[in-house]
């Protein structure tokens, strides 16, 4: 049980990565593990595409603010909201709020997954959700919710993350009890 608390404790964004890839065994147990996570009805109304190409990978990067991580990691995880399928059954309510919390869910898991096997990981939300979607073919169906970019932390990156506190607002201001 410690040990979970410490994978959960210690995890920090790391966003610059050694050069070693991620093999696709490793990449298949995240994926594993993260798809543990609780979801809307058990629907699990996510979709995650694994992206290496570095062209790709470029196109990416051009549309999340030319964020680096996102072009050197190892790997880059998309995980988008699958629409249709929440919506099946909730209607409104899972289209617009339990398909992206369930992707959001599946994300948290996968990097904690991450922290487990001593990769870094780094949640990029700011990117162009359309140009996103075109250039990974989603169409209508599928909403991109979060990219992880994941690879071995850079061991300037781990010093760095390490050396500056993990700040988090005071207990009050984020909890009450009744
Ligand atoms: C919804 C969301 C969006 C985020 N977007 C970005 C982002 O676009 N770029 C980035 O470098 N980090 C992003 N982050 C990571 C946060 O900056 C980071 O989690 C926060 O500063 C706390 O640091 P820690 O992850 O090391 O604990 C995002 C995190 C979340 C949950």
């Amino acid at each position: 049980m410690e040990k979970v608390f410490e994978t959960i404790t210690s995890r920090r964004s790391m966003r610059a990565y050694e050069e070693t890839e991620v093999s696709e065994e490793t990449l298949s147990e995240i994926i594993r593990i993260a798809r543990s996570a609780p979801s809307a009805g058990n629907l699990q109304s996510y979709y995650i595409l694994s992206v290496r190409k570095k062209k790709l990978l470029k196109k990416l990067w051009k549309h999340a603010k030319e964020q680096d991580q996102v072009k050197n990691c190892s790997v880059l995880l998309v995980f988008c909201a699958d629409l249709k399928q929440s919506a099946k059954k909730y209607r409104s309510r899972g289209r617009d709020l339990y398909c992206i919390q369930d992707a959001t869910i599946v994300c948290s898991y996968a990097q904690l997954a991450c922290q487990f096997f001593g990769l870094g990981s780094c949640w990029v939300g700011a990117f162009n959700e359309v140009q996103v979607a075109n250039d990974l073919d989603l169409h209508t169906k599928y909403r991109p919710i979060a990219l992880l970019p994941i690879g071995f932390p850079h061991p300037d990156e781990k010093k760095r993350m390490s050396k500056k506190i993990k700040k988090r607002r005071n207990l009050e201001e984020v909890y009450k009890k009744l």
